[in-house]
């Protein structure tokens, strides 16, 4: 595996603890070699070094194995856009799998900013490195992460640069979610049992709520974020894959692209955005400072009149028979209450409570709550008998927890996606179709958001450590209680 961008965040933080974990559970073949690459005048010894911090600090490391996995990495120092440094590059390569025996197959990393993968794409293919050759008895493939692109046109532009290089085969587009367990276990219960599906439309779904809460802020990363958002951050990706997950229709079969058409089929029928129907269905927000914590515009890297929004509700809608007239709630936002990362169905009401006149009040809703985080948890509330002499309505959960009920290996998600990459299953894998139809979809948004007059007042600014602006309850009146 090559990591260009070795020296950057992801790689020290996500993708060498997660291959220390594979190796230490022994998910990684015998003959193998890390080579990472970047443009931080390291060496070998320095790059191990770096990484030996990264699985201590990410890692349990009490099986010992620590030094062996670091013998097999290297580096390899390289100017992105310099054709000399990839002959160097692929030289290197050849040494290094005579040297350990791990020659046939090759997974390129791409861990970089958005504008370097077309970049490092079409060296790669100019240095004979994208397409194994003759005497190649392996496969190559290239690893590229979210944000795929800023907008449609990037987003293009990166899928024809990449596409020259690549077969779509060859490419994995990695977006993190959809390799936690939890997310994986929707298409499971969903389409493996039989009393659900029945019911999972719009004749007993009232709303859909998918909440993507983070108690943290922007941290280091306001660089990144400053000019990306949490609409790009979330929704274009994560926020729109659990959605996909939770209305696709069921795929014929258990295969990558049957599951993938399901949800490209999901995306084309999102309604699209008129300019009014964003101001109805979009609110944006930006955490300002609380007692000790600073607010957006005061970290460092973010400018001090800054627009960025740190939060959204998005309220969509799946124009197709099983979900017309069904809202969608997308929420999602940083520096909030509680890390929460959750969707909540909600069915219809009963048809008629006999229960009113007694209560006075109306019956909760049944709800099915698909928990990502904190909980791995699947759980389904009904109303029963409160125990005692007056009639009174209790709300109990009945619950599956991962936790609970633990069995065999749980891999974490980078853990998931490396180990697909090798194993050539792109199940998981965005395909280039679906991201250009959620750039399509967001852009209006997105247009409307950032080249407004109206564009400053539009953002509510929340306190941090609360649930959001107060003005969310315009388009979701009962948030937060989902997210509770
Ligand atoms: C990333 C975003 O894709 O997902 C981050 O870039 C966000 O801004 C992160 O914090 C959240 O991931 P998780 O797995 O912690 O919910």
């Amino acid at each position: 595996m090559v990591i260009f961008g070795a020296s950057g965040d992801l790689a020290w933080r996500k993708l060498v603890p997660a291959l220390f974990n594979l190796y230490d559970s022994g998910h990684l073949p015998d003959q193998f070699f890390i080579l990472g690459v970047s443009r931080t005048n390291w060496d070998d010894r320095e790059f191990r070094g770096q990484m030996q911090d990264a699985v201590t600090r990410h890692c349990d490391t009490q099986s010992g194995k620590c030094s062996d996995f670091l013998s097999h990495l290297y580096y390899h120092r390289l100017e992105y856009d310099q054709p000399e440094d990839y002959k160097a590059l692929a030289t290197l390569l050849k040494h290094l799998g005579q040297k350990t025996g791990a020659k046939d197959n090759l997974l390129f990393n791409l861990a970089l900013p958005p504008s370097l993968p077309p970049v490092v794409s079409r060296k790669l293919a100019q240095a004979g490195l994208s397409q194994p050759g003759p005497n190649h008895q392996g496969w190559i493939r290239v690893v590229v992460e979210k944000p795929f692109g800023h907008d449609l046109e990037s987003s293009r532009y990166l899928n024809q640069t990449m596409a020259q290089a690549f077969s779509e085969d060859q490419i994995f587009r990695v977006d993190h979610y959809l390799a936690k367990e939890t997310v994986q276990n929707i298409i499971m219960f969903r389409f493996a049992n039989a009393i659900f599906e029945p019911i999972w439309n719009r004749n007993f779904v009232d709303k859909v709520v998918i909440i993507a809460s983070e108690k943290l802020g922007v941290g280091h990363r306001a660089g990144y974020y400053e000019g990306t958002g949490v609409l790009r951050d979330m929704f274009q990706n994560h926020m729109l894959q659990l959605l996909s997950l939770t209305a696709m229709e069921p795929p014929s079969m258990w295969a990558a692209d049957r599951v993938r058409d399901e949800k490209t089929k999901v995306f084309r029928s999102l309604r699209p955005f008129t300019s009014q129907a964003v101001d109805q269905h979009l609110l944006l927000g930006q955490y300002g400072a609380g007692k000790e914590i600073k607010g957006y515009r005061q970290e460092s890297g973010v400018a001090q009149t800054s627009l960025t929004p740190t939060f959204a509700m998005l309220k969509v809608y799946v124009d197709n028979w099983r979900w017309q007239g069904v809202p969608f709630y997308l929420v999602s936002g940083k520096r909030m209450a509680q890390k929460v990362t959750r969707m909540v169905i909600f069915f219809r009401q009963v048809p008629h409570s006999m229960f009113r006149q007694v209560l006075g009040q109306d019956i909760t809703q049944n709800r099915l709550f698909l928990n990502i985080h904190p909980e791995e948890a699947i759980s389904l509330s009904f109303q029963t008998k409160g125990p005692g002499p007056v009639l009174c309505l209790r709300t109990v959960r009945m619950v599956f927890d991962y936790a609970v009920d633990p069995s065999g290996l749980s891999l974490g998600a980078y853990e998931k996606a490396l180990l697909d990459c090798m194993q050539g299953e792109q199940m998981l894998f965005w395909r280039q179709d679906g991201v250009e139809l959620c750039w399509s979809f967001l852009e209006p948004v997105l247009n409307r958001c950032e080249s407004c007059g109206d564009r400053a007042s539009r953002l509510h600014t929340y306190t941090p450590g609360s649930w959001g602006p107060e003005e969310v309850k315009t388009i979701l009146p009962d948030w937060p209680e989902p997210a509770l």
